[in-house]
């Protein structure tokens, strides 16, 4: 790939890349660069399925939080019913924005600019000098706010700007197998524990989407602090063990790393492990048994990590699941959207304890979140460099792995859990949406 993207068409270039990556090839530039964004906010995030909230953050009638869908900004509100619906934050009168809160509970949002009013579900109820001004020929039914299709698995609540794509569980196409071990590791399933932490950050989005596909590679080196201190209970050496699982033709992918000696379950308490084993599927069993670190990604960005973490070194740690947003702000800056999920029926020690090692490890301030933004920032910067343009990165790593046909799980597995295979599949998924191909 020598020819300079300047020179290129981007649709020339978007081409050359779909043939680049099934030869384990794929553009720097698509890290950082402004084409690039404005093709993902035209082609993709107006296509995919992308998370929007967690149920738990709204429980209760009236309940909101206001969320992104690529630049576009949404009121996720659960109205009088209990029913979740997302609208676009803006008024259909002259495009105020509606709601200028994160988060709260309303039964009705007024246009601060000439009043007009909305039910949480974003029908139009109210219009100032409705008989006087516009004589009959206004009809509130036609000027609700602008509504978007809303589907949602385990409490994940996805939104989706397309009205032909095809629905979220088809979407997910299995990957729900692997969200499972997050969402239903306790038999009441799972809540969130408090509201998300979020930062901007000069990282682009898909840097983020692509480790939490599965990069066991650069834990022994970015986190070797954490082995050698003994917060993370294995060794650098052993790291590589478990598989790579992706789900091809949807761009989601997880890794699911083992760990020599590791107890089955281990950091759980034995009274979860218990409700697990009645939640899960005996192939779900199976597999997540033995897994000490589950890191994966739902295309195109939202992202999951469960893995023990040592209050004390040397002690085996204890279990947090962070969920993970990703959300493009400009081309290689993002907002991080990051939360701890806990089991709803978990005991309070248990939910501290989980919101504690997540807090160390992965909070804003956590160690590893430290570790791999310093990273992401750096991958970000080198992008945007004009020598870098016609630069491929590598993606060779496991290219004739056959998949392992004992797995039980859905998609394709492969061993060992250092494997390019699943980013692979992320980017040809992602390079397909660029395309206009989906
Ligand atoms: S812009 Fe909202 S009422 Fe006019
Ligand atoms: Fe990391």
């Amino acid at each position: 790939m020598n020819t300079k993207p300047e020179s290129q068409s981007l649709a020339a270039w978007v081409e050359e890349t779909r043939e680049g990556i099934d030869s384990g090839r794929f553009p720097v530039r698509a890290f950082n660069d402004q084409a690039v964004y404005d093709l993902e906010q035209e082609r993709l995030f107006s296509k995919t399925w992308c998370f929007l909230a967690h149920e738990s953050e709204i429980p209760h009638p009236g309940d909101y939080v206001t969320r992104y869908i690529g630049n576009n900004n949404l009121i996720v509100a659960r109205d009088e019913h209990g029913e979740i619906h997302a609208n676009l934050n803006m008024c259909r009168h002259r495009g105020n924005v509606m709601c200028k809160a994160e988060m709260g509970n309303a039964s009705h949002f007024r246009c601060s600019y000439h009043g007009w009013t909305y039910k949480n579900s974003g029908e139009l109820v109210g219009v100032p000098y409705m008989k006087e001004g516009y004589e009959g020929r206004l009809k509130r039914k036609d000027w609700g706010l602008v509504g978007v299709r809303v589907d949602s698995y385990e409490g994940l609540v996805f939104g989706c700007l397309d009205p032909e794509a095809p629905p979220l569980d088809e979407y997910l196409g299995g990957f729900q197998f692997y969200l499972d071990l997050y969402l239903k590791h306790g038999l009441g399933g799972v809540e969130v524990h408090g509201p998300p932490d979020h930062w901007i950050a000069d990282t682009d989005w898909k840097i983020c989407t692509e480790n939490f596909a599965g990069d066991g590679y650069h834990t022994p080196v970015a986190h070797q602090w954490g082995f050698h201190l003994g917060y993370f209970p294995s060794s650098g050496s052993t790291h590589s063990q478990g598989w790579a699982v992706s789900i091809p033709g949807k761009g989601h992918g997880i890794g699911l790393g083992h760990g020599p000696n590791f107890p089955p379950f281990g950091g759980f308490p034995d009274d979860l492990v218990a409700e697990m084993k009645q939640s899960l599927s005996p192939e779900q069993v199976e597999v997540f048994s033995r897994t000490r670190t589950a890191v994966g990604s739902v295309f195109p960005n939202l992202s999951f990590l469960m893995q023990p973490f040592s209050l004390e070194p040397g002690e085996i740690g204890v279990r947090f699941v962070t969920m993970r947003l990703y959300h493009p702000v400009g081309p290689g800056r993002m907002e991080m959207y990051s939360w701890c999920l806990v089991p709803k029926n978990a005991s309070q020690e248990y939910k501290k304890e989980a919101y504690r090692a997540y807090t160390l490890a992965f909070g804003q301030a956590g160690t590893f979140e430290q570790d791999d933004f310093e990273n992401w920032t750096k991958v970000t910067q080198a992008a945007g460099m004009t020598m870098v343009r016609d630069v491929d990165f590598p993606y060779i790593m496991g290219m004739d792995s056959a998949p392992d046909p004992e797995f039980p799980g859905p998609g394709h597995a492969v061993v060992p859990y250092v494997n390019d295979t699943n980013f692979r599949n992320l980017w040809s998924r992602w390079a397909d949406y660029l395309a206009g191909e989906v």
